[in-house]
């Protein structure tokens, strides 16, 4: 008597990394993880502080769809960020606010999900945030995986996806800045999205969790909104955004996100959510107002992370193929043997742990694009990322 979903999860890419290692004998080094995407530059204190002074706020129920200086402040922070009109968002009702966006990017399958209607798939690019192919399979459909692929630009090409797959396709996860190649989709790629979304009618839901976190400060991501504002869609048909403090302000254990767009498809979700119950606490609201209307945090954040993207590839650049990604934290180089033997290498002579590019990917038409890769998650401190670049260029040299 169980989801039949069940029978086709996998495990997650770090239980498949655990089950690498039980058996390993790392090296007698300080042990580096560069595995995990979790944030670990200091949350500012301001936040901190914002969680403190509002702690009375424990006492309370908060309200599903959030109080309104949030979805106000949310409002604000979207339209300087994507250059929006004002009145294309309600913060009534085209904001809400989740708890993060991993909950969210789950619960929105279910509430959109028709598994009744003539074997649904959700579309998702390869490889992929596991979320997306967990919440399909539970929601009851089949998934199909787009290959992003070096010879794409590191993005899924949607313009393969045959039209009968559009035909049963009912959500399509998009991730830009992608987890794990760091590229950013162009106004070129939404369009031809917004077009096959119109044609085939399928919800966009779209991961921007990474859409801070950028190595030019001068050209911020696209963002989805922003592109369809751009192509004259002021009503974000059949959008959804899902947007993260985690990354941007380091605050990975607050628990704070949220989601916008479409104005149906929110009311619906806030329907969804009323049964649900994921409301946010009255104090996370508060230090989520405080991180949401500040910036210059996330701009020493950026350069913070820019800082470990030239020390790292000045050293592994002449060693492995290795690019600068655009965005994100994770550098997504090829490896000269099989990844899940090198990242077990890696451990058991370097004492440095990474995530094999063929955990985060399946295997499509004789292509797993993961595979021979390792995801570098550059989350350590500067020093630290140094040490384990150059652990990962002795490992190299001596294969
Ligand atoms: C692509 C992607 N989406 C969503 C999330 C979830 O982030 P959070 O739930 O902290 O907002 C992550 C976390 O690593 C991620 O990599």
């Amino acid at each position: 008597m169980l989801n039949p979903g069940f029978a086709n999860l996998q495990p997650y890419p770090f239980q498949k990394l655990s089950s690498l290692l039980v058996d390993s004998s790392p090296a007698a080094k300080i042990p580096i993880d560069l595995s995990l995407g979790e944030p670990k530059h200091p949350t500012p204190e301001f936040i901190l502080d914002a969680i403190r002074d509002n702690l009375q706020g424990a006492g309370k129920y908060p309200p599903i769809k959030g109080d309104k200086p949030i979805r106000e402040t949310i409002k604000s922070w979207l339209i300087n960020r994507y250059a929006l009109p004002a009145d294309t968002i309600d913060p009534d009702i085209n904001v809400l606010p989740v708890t993060g966006t991993r909950e969210a990017l789950f619960a929105i399958a279910h509430c959109v999900i028709d598994s009744q209607v003539n074997d649904p798939v959700v579309v998702t690019g390869n490889p992929f945030y596991q979320i997306y192919e967990g919440a399909g399979l539970l929601a009851g459909t089949s998934m199909w995986y787009v290959n992003t692929l070096e010879e794409n630009g590191y993005l899924p090409d949607y313009s393969n996806v045959p039209g009968h797959i559009w035909e049963r396709c009912q959500l399509l996860y998009i991730c830009s800045p992608n987890n794990p190649t760091g590229m950013v989709m162009s106004q070129q790629e939404y369009e031809l999205l917004f077009k096959l979304s119109d044609k085939y009618n399928f919800i966009i839901a779209a991961d921007e969790c990474y859409s801070e976190i950028y190595l030019d400060e001068k050209h911020p991501p696209l963002g989805i909104l922003q592109a369809a504002n751009t192509a004259g869609r002021r009503n974000f048909k059949n959008i959804i955004i899902f947007h993260s403090l985690s990354k941007r302000s380091n605050v990975p254990g607050m628990r704070s996100g949220f989601v916008a767009g479409d104005t149906v498809l929110l009311s619906k979700f806030y329907q969804y959510r009323t049964y649900h119950g994921c409301a946010m606490s009255p104090y996370i609201q508060e230090a989520s107002i405080a991180a949401w209307s500040e910036e210059s945090h996330v701009v020493q954040n950026r350069h913070l992370y820019r800082e470990k993207f030239d020390a790292v590839l000045d050293i592994l650049e002449p060693v492995m193929d290795i690019y600068r990604p655009q965005a994100g934290f994770y550098l997504w180089p090829k490896t000269p043997i099989d990844d899940v033997k090198f990242t077990r290498l890696m451990v058991d002579n370097e004492n440095v742990t990474v995530l094999p590019g063929s955990f985060t990917s399946r295997e499509v038409n004789g292509v797993n694009p993961g595979k021979n890769r390792i995801r570098i998650a550059l989350v350590a401190p500067l020093e630290d990322c140094i040490i384990a670049a150059e652990r990962i260029k002795n490992q190299i040299n001596t294969i």
